[in-house]
């Protein structure tokens, strides 16, 4: 395998994959109402690569080093016939891990289906275990229970599952102990995301971050914790586990400890653009030579080229570059976060 290298280094090792920008939830922090309301322009049809296409590009990106596919939207379950492109995908040579990050109110549906194809694992992000909150950070799109039972029949059909909580001060940090208190015992890992400044529009602000170090003091206090080694280079998640036990959690510090020096992510969005950071402020277009007929090798070495000369390290820079955070940035539910 000829592996590539960015211009800091970092190799292409992880594609994650938006497969469509529609959601069913309008997370305040991601898709708010206001934003993204009925005349929103989402992506036509036609600019949306197809499962041929999407499969095409992981092959070609399989050639440079990816090993493993993520697969996210907006809400990617939206997409139809989903599983088929994880099937696809699955029978690409050199990928060992494909795994979708959902909000899971329609996992509970095709939660068998997605096992079948070849999903070895979900992500589900839950940012509350009370209704009202909950509800209050998803514009009232969702209850918990929808989500809970979309665990549960990940879980049933065999799928390893870890929940996402995205932490955010002064709105949902009162439920960190009770959804750790909920999903000890699951078997499934949950993780807590500092409040990241993605996209234009969540309203960003520092005050609002929980950090790293708080959050785990906050669980330690009642739960003691210890720290457990990263799995592989490059794991975005730091993890711990309650001491005495192989429980774990993890928690993704984008803001307060960032991780930028071993990315190994790349993006391709819905309609075939490949960003190099998820808070890029341009893609480069891949659908264009897709479509004109270009050869594998040609598009090949497009990502090449666009890889070979990565800088990206925005979770290191933005804390002192007030320009840089003003700079505007691609949205989260079209590049997938
Ligand atoms: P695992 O493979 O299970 O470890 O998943 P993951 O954490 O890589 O992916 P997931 O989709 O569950 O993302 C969890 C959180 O990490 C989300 O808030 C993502 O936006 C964030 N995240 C993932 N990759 C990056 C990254 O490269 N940079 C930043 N800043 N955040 C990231
Ligand atoms: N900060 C941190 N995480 C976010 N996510 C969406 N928006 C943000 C944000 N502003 C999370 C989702 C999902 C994952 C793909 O990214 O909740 O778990
Ligand atoms: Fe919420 Fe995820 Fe949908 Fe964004 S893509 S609105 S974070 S469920
Ligand atoms: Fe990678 Fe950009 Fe995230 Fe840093 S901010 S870890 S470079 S995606």
């Amino acid at each position: 395998m000829t592996g590539i290298k960015d211009a800091l280094g970092r190799p292409l090792r992880d594609l994650r994959i938006s497969v469509t920008d529609r959601c069913n939830f309008r997370c305040r922090y991601c898709m708010p109402e206001e934003v993204f309301g009925p005349d929103y322009p989402f992506l036509p049809r036609e600019k949306i690569l197809r499962f041929e296409e999407i499969t095409r590009l992981v092959r070609i990106f399989s050639g440079l080093g990816v090993e493993k596919v993520r697969i996210t939207g907006g809400e990617p379950l939206l997409r139809r016939d989903l599983p088929d492109l994880i099937r696809m995908i699955s029978g690409v040579e050199g990928i060992r891990d494909i795994a979708l990050t959902t909000n899971g109110t329609l996992l509970a549906r095709f939660a068998g289906a997605l096992r079948e194809a070849g999903l070895k694992r979900v992500n589900v992000s839950l940012d509350a275990i009370d209704d009202d909150i909950f509800a209050r950070m998803n514009g009232g799109r969702s209850a918990v229970r929808p989500v809970l039972e979309g665990i549960e029949a990940a879980a049933r059909a065999g799928l390893k599952v870890k929940i996402n909580m995205v932490v955010q001060k002064g709105v949902n940090d009162g439920q960190i102990l009770p959804m750790v208190r909920h999903f000890r015992g699951t078997g499934h890992i949950l993780r807590f995301i500092e409040f990241m400044d993605v996209g234009n529009n969540n309203g960003w602000n520092l005050e609002q971050v929980v950090s790293k170090r708080e959050i785990l003091e906050r669980i330690h206090r009642e739960m003691p914790l210890e720290p457990v080694n990263p799995t592989h280079y490059g794991e975005v998640a730091s993890r711990y586990r309650f001491r005495g036990s192989d429980e774990e959690i993890g928690v993704i510090s984008s803001v307060t400890d960032s991780f930028c020096s071993t990315c190994t992510r790349a993006r391709l969005s819905a309609d075939g653009q490949l960003y190099t950071c998820l808070f890029a402020s341009e893609g480069y277009d891949l659908r264009g030579p897709l479509r004109a007929g270009e050869s594998d090798e040609e598009i090949e070495e497009r990502i090449r080229r666009v890889w070979n000369r990565r800088r990206d390290r925005y979770s290191e820079e933005r804390l002192h570059d007030a320009e840089l955070r003003h700079r505007r940035k691609v949205e989260m539910s079209y590049i997938g976060g």
